[in-house]
């Protein structure tokens, strides 16, 4: 066994994947891209969003699905469900709501003023007598389906989910709940349109692979180092379509002892990493699947959700990404950053330098992301090949291709 072998176990024995290349076609051509609109993003449960963006009955916000053409309602009513809503009015189909988010306990459609309650029903119709035999209990919000699992809303855009969230999540809505969120209702929100198939945008968040050479100023000093050069992942799992990996860290890292003004800027607890000081319980850090081999040179892990969603959780704080298709070339990114509010002008600072840290290294990220779709469009290669690091990479490609063949839900799942 060498050295690396110690710090780096057989990722692809853990996720239980193979080793060969992968066709790139899966990422350019126009009929997978239609399949995996149908076959994934239509029946696949989809995150929507935290409950804490909707804490008080008539908060609501609307979730777009580009893939999808669509676009949804969540709302809480006044008995404190959470429902969500098609965003299509039942007159003549426009979209109800046009605000992305706030707080009514009714919704009116501005071309005719129909209005809904945000239970869905119709209660108003202006001039009702001149419609012909309308049955005004028929024409409510069509729902979406809409459930919930450790504070995360999911939906579904099958009128008739084939599988329940739970038998979705499987074995990872089990293992992975119940970890206590920080700071879980207050999030720095980073967006981007990117000229990219969604799998390459969300691949370039699931590996380490890349840091030591497009992030050597930025990320490297913390997740590579003299020992583990090109960040090879700790540990790695799979739990049907969904999976995880956990990243190293460089625990020998400190910013220069000349950069006061850095080191000044970036206390443990605000780094992407953080760290845990010692005799400190850290309710996150304990949770069995946060950092589930319990090593110390351990950074972060990604939890990758089948199929467009991350939950990245180091021992500070958790931050999402979450990867839409709207072409077969073209995506939108959302990630969010959960944090505390800042209490003083040094907090405020803090969080403001590792804003900064981080939108400077998503920009060296999002550049390569768009040049490798260019490069595969080109047609000069018909496969990729994919290290051991990059193995959730390898997985996804590989539930992708199942769940575009499976002609049932279960089939995917099985
Ligand atoms: S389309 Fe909504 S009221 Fe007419
Ligand atoms: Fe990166």
């Amino acid at each position: 066994m060498n050295e690396l072998s110690k710090i780096s176990p057989r990722l692809a024995d853990l996720v239980g994947v193979s080793g060969g290349p992968m066709p790139a076609s899966l990422y350019t051509d126009p009929e997978q891209y239609e399949l995996e609109r149908e076959r994934i993003f239509r029946r696949a449960w989809l995150i929507a969003g935290r409950e804490e963006r909707i804490p008080e009955p008539g908060q609501y916000f609307v979730k777009e699905i580009p893939v999808l053409n669509v676009s949804v309602i969540v709302t809480r009513a006044k008995d404190g469900k959470i429902r969500a809503f098609h965003n299509v009015c039942s007159h003549r189909g426009n979209h109800v709501v046009m605000d992305k988010e706030g707080k009514a306990s009714r919704f009116t459609c501005r071309y005719h003023s129909w209005t809904y309650k945000n239970t869905g029903e119709l209660i108003g119709v202006p001039d009702e007598g001149g419609f012909f035999d309308f049955d005004k209990k028929k024409c409510g919000l069509t729902p979406v389906a809409c459930d919930l699992w450790d504070g995360w809303i999911f939906i579904n855009l099958q009128p008739q989910p084939e599988v329940t969230l739970k038998q979705f999540l499987g074995p990872f809505g089990e293992q992975f709940a119940n970890i206590p969120y920080p700071h879980a209702d207050n999030c720095l929100i980073l967006t981007g349109e990117i000229k990219a198939n969604w799998k390459c945008l969300a691949d370039n968040f699931s590996e380490f692979y890349h840091i030591q050479s497009i992030h050597p100023k930025t990320l490297a000093p913390v997740y590579a180092g003299k020992e583990n050069p090109c960040s090879r992942p700790i540990d790695a799992g799979s739990f049907g379509p969904h999976r995880s990996l956990a990243g190293w860290l460089n625990t020998g890292y400190a910013p220069p002892a000349n950069w006061t003004v850095v080191r000044w800027l970036y206390p443990a607890n605000q780094t992407v990493t953080g760290t845990q000081q010692e005799g400190q319980v850290n309710p996150l850090a304990e949770h069995p699947r946060v950092n589930p081999s319990k090593r110390a040179d351990w950074s972060s892990d990604v939890n990758w959700i089948f199929p467009n969603w991350h939950i990245q959780i180091s021992a500070s704080r958790f931050w999402t990404h979450e990867f839409w298709p709207r072409t077969r070339n073209t995506s939108s990114w959302e990630a969010r950053f959960y944090q505390p509010k800042a209490s003083s002008v040094r907090e405020r600072l803090q969080l403001e330098h590792f804003t900064a840290t981080i939108a400077d290294a998503f920009l060296e990220d999002l550049a390569n992301i768009e040049s490798t779709q260019s490069g595969m469009e080109s047609g000069a290669k018909s496969f990729v090949y994919l290290h051991e690091g990059e193995v959730l990479v390898r997985h996804s490609l590989e539930q992708v291709d199942k769940w575009t063949r499976s002609a049932r839900v279960a089939d995917a799942l099985s």
